[in-house]
Parts: structure tokens; sequence; C-alpha cells
């Protein structure tokens, strides 16, 4: 076990407008595996943040009447509110329009300009807005932006730019994919990024002469182009570059990064130009860059420019904040697309959350206030239930995204422990007077439900913290898994207070939709 903090980011999110519940998927995916890493490993550190620069945000700002940055300013609060709407613990957020992030930027470019990775050129070429992306003429479809998503027009451009020597880094991102067959995932958009360092790369323009919003070039005309500046903010925002002692400490104990997670559509910008920078810097590549895939509505990407998207904070509301992060880690692979409805959302509430686990707390604490008096009895071994090496599973398979494979490896426990109330019978046990079997049946079941509160809290940090208070226990369910999932950890004679249902049964209008 790696005594360094375990490090995870999102993607920096463009303010062009306001958030939808595909940028609090990356978010909740990220929040997740960083709250595990702190129970399964010594220590960990979550990055997310906004990314503020580029042309798509100067012209919003424009079409708004506002400067860039006042408009910039009016939309952080609301990003910073889904946050808390979904109990995220990030330790940083960094805005790219923060002095700290601009500075360590124009000491990166000057740092890479001395050593000779950037260097004067004439760009000539075309660009699409809202991509924020350059594309040579042989890519473009029928004279628009090749993305599929977005087929937008591009415009002409042709000035005097820096370049990055991102053709002279082919040959070792070639041998590092090669050596590191696991370092982008899912496989298919590892593929993906192969084939394009198979066909050759070319440098590429890093600065942008007529623009101003944005990071000035240093000694020069212009301002940095977005995606150079965004990319840094994953080592900016940990000091590196800074001036502060205690900031470069923290950069030189979690860099490189264990896992950056990011949306599909942005893979190459940060596993073929991201690796290049870096080592144009001195420093490591990170450990591992995991892509989700999209949220669609009606089958579509859901996307701010489309307009088909769900607003992530009523749907919070409605369902909370547990049960939607429970849904879209469970819902499908991390990497595949999946459509988001409620009634999708609403299946998983009643059938996952409501009746296996909300109805598995309820029954077992109401049998325990029956049979024992409302206190936990001597510990019995586990007689059967798939425990061991499960949080061993479960602490391997979040770093690497596999949140569905997770969750039904503690489903199965949830599951055994239903099937246990059903097979055993306490209430017949009782009726023949078998006091020690009804005695170890409700050990076995407090103690199966404080190990799912403190697996699923990663997942459910609301719902586990109640499930942890109905079961009596003191702190909360944020353990070191290590010391805390060890069978019969329970504590003789703990009272416990069965409360209300964890998930409420929710208005009928809804349910019948
Ligand atoms: N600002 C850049 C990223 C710079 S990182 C150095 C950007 N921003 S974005 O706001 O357009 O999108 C950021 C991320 O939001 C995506 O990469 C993805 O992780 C997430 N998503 C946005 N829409 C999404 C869906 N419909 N579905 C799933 N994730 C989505 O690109």
């Amino acid at each position: 076990m790696s005594e360094r903090a375990f490090y995870v980011t999102t993607p920096i999110y463009y303010v062009s407008g306001n958030p939808h519940i595909g940028h609090a998927y990356t978010t909740i995916a990220a929040d997740t595996m960083s709250r595990a890493a702190r129970c399964a490993r010594p220590a960990a550190y979550f990055l997310t943040g906004t990314d503020e620069h580029g042309q798509k945000i100067a012209e919003n700002a424009r079409a708004a009447g506002l400067e860039p940055q006042v408009f910039v300013d009016s939309l952080i609060p609301r990003w910073k509110a889904l946050l808390d709407a979904y109990e995220i613990a990030n330790d940083d957020f960094i805005r790219t329009t923060e002095g700290r992030h601009e500075r360590a930027v124009q000491r990166a470019f000057e740092t890479l300009r001395e050593r000779g990775d950037i260097y004067p050129g004439k760009y000539e070429g075309w660009y699409c807005t809202n991509d924020e992306t350059f594309w040579p003429e042989s890519k473009l479809v029928d004279g628009r932006c090749p993305n599929p998503e977005c087929r937008r027009e591009v415009k002409w451009l042709s000035e005097d730019d820096w370049f990055f020597r991102l053709s002279a880094y082919n040959q070792r991102l070639l041998e590092h994919f090669e050596r590191n067959p696991h370092w982008v995932r899912p496989q298919r958009v590892y593929n993906e990024m192969m084939a394009i360092l198979q066909s050759g790369l070319e440098d590429i323009s890093i600065t942008r002469a007529t623009l101003s919003w944005g990071i000035p070039v240093p000694g020069g005309e212009g301002v940095i182009y977005v995606w150079f500046d965004a990319l840094l903010n994953y080592i900016t925002a940990i000091g590196w570059g800074s001036d502060d002692p205690a900031q470069r400490a923290l950069f030189e104990r979690i860099w490189p990064a264990d896992a950056q997670l990011i949306g599909k559509e942005i893979a190459r910008f940060h596993t073929i130009i991201w690796p290049a920078v870096l080592w144009g810097l001195g420093l490591a590549a990170p450990e591992s860059v995991i892509a989700n895939g999209w949220i669609t509505f009606n089958d579509e990407k859901m996307s701010k420019s489309k307009g088909n998207v769900v607003d992530p904070f009523e749907i919070a509301q409605r369902f909370t904040p547990d049960a939607v992060r429970y849904f879209l880690l469970r819902e499908a692979p991390f990497g595949g697309d999946f459509n988001f409805s409620e009634e999708a959302v609403m299946r998983r509430y009643q059938a996952d959350l409501g009746n296996d686990l909300g109805n598995l707390l309820n029954r077992s604490l109401s049998m325990l206030e029956r049979y024992c008096e409302g206190r936990v009895p001597a510990p019995v071994d586990a007689g059967g239930l798939p425990v061991t090496g499960l949080a061993e599973r479960v602490a391997a398979q979040v770093p690497a995204c596999a949140f569905r494979d997770a969750l039904e490896e503690i489903w199965q426990l949830v599951t055994a422990l239903n099937k246990l109330i059903d097979e055993s019978k306490p209430w017949e046990m009782k009726k023949r007077g078998d006091d020690e079997a009804v005695r170890g049946v409700m050990f076995r079941l407090c103690e199966g439900l404080r190990w799912l509160a403190v697996l699923l809290h990663p997942f459910m940090p609301v719902k586990t913290v109640e499930m942890w208070r109905q079961l009596g226990l003191s702190g909360t369910p944020e353990q070191a898994w290590s010391s805390a999932l060890r069978w019969g950890g329970f504590p003789v004679g703990t009272r416990v207070n069965k409360g209300e249902p964890l998930f409420p049964r929710l208005e009928a209008a809804l349910e019948n939709a």
C-alpha cells in the first residue's frame, strides 16, 4: 500500500452556462473514488474546478452584455452549489482565472519555450469555437467541424502564433501506450488514441494572437490557447510553479495523479497532448486516465448547446442526492453511454434502495427491538455471508471506475442478508423458544448492516450516516476499511435507534409516471 495520497481529478467545466446532470456524473464518480481511497488507503486528494477562458465563454459573455470575468463570476455560485447538492467532498476547487493558476501557466509556457518545445510559427487553419479545437482541412466534414456531436461552421484563422512540438513526443507516447496497456480506459478509447498516435502527430498551435480573453502570452501577443491553459490546472492547483514552498511540497507529495476522470470526447487532450506537455516540463504522466460515457436523453448526448439537459438540482431534490449518485454509478458500466430518465431512477429507488436496502435495515431493527430489547447480541461467525474478500474486491474495483461491479458485489451481501431473514424466519425460531439461534441471526444482520454502511459510504455519504445512527454506532461510517471491516466488530450490547425508512416511498404521481 503506497503512502502517497491518492490524487483524483475531474475535468474542469466550462462555465459557459449552468451545470447539467452530465457534469454531476463525472464529479460524483470522482468523489466516490476519492472517498473510497480515504478509507482503503492512507489518504486521498480530490480536485475539481472550472475552465473559464476560451472564445466560447468570451462570446457568451458578449451576448449577455457582460465582461467575461463578470460573466463567469456570476455563474460560479451555481457550479459550487452543484457540489453541495451532491455532497461532493473535494479538497480544492480551481478556477482558471485565479492568479495562482495564471502565474503557473505562464511559468510552464516559459519553461517549455526555453527548452525549445514551444517555438514561433504561422498558424493557418480551421477553428471550431464550440469545441475550442483546431482542425486540419483534411479532417473537416462537408467543410464543417468533424465532431459528429457538433458539425458547426469552422472559422479560418491565419496568424502568428506559438507552437508546441507535439510531434517530437510521438514515439515516446507510442512506447508509453505499449508499455502501459491499461493507463487509458476503457479499452475502446485506448485503441482510438493508439490509432491517432500511429497515424502521426503534428505540432499544435497553443496561442491565439487575436484574442484577448485568456492568459497573456509571456512577452508576446495574444493569449494562451484555452486547452493548454486548462490542462495545466491539474498541476497548478497542487502547487507546481508556485512561489509558496508549502504548495510546492503538496505537488511533490501527490503528483502524478492516480486517476484523471474525463468524458470520452476529451480523451485526445488528456492522453496525447497532456502527457507530452508534462514530459516537456520534466514531470511524470498520470497513472491512469479513465473516460466515462455520455448520459444521453432520447439517445442524444445531453449538452448545453443542444438544450436537452436534465437539471441536477431538481433531480437531487426529488430523489435525494444519494439515490441519484447510486443510480448514476449502478445503471451502466462506466465508459458506456446510457439514457437518463426519471422512470429509470425511480425503478432503482424503489427496488434496490427502498425494497432491498431500506427494508433490510427496517426489518432487522424491528426484530432486534422485538427479540433482543434493541441491543446487539454477542458476535457469532459470518455463517456463509459473502464477506470474505469483499472489502478487498471493492477497494480494487473503485479506483478502476468499476463502480457498477463494486455495487453488484456489495449487493450480494444485501441479498444474502434479506435471504437470511426469509429463510431462517426468526419469528418461528422465537416461537420455538430457540433464543440462541435468534441472537445469532440478529448479530449477523446487524454486523452485515454495519459492513454495508461502511462499504456504501463512498457511494451514498448521507444515507449511510443515517444507517450508522440507526444502528446506534458512534462516529461515522467513514472508517479505515482494513480495521473496520473485520467480521465481529459490532460492539456487544449496542442500543440501536430504529428510525424512519431510509428511502421512503415517493409521491404516487411520480411513481405512476
Ligand atoms: N473545459 C473542458 C475540459 C477541460 S479539462 C482540462 C470541457 N468542459 S465541458 O464542460 O464541456 O465538459 C466537461 C465534462 O463534463 C466532460 O468531459 C464530461 O466528463 C462531463 N459531461 C458533459 N456532458 C456530459 C454528458 N452528457 N454525459 C456525461 N458526461 C458529460 O470539455
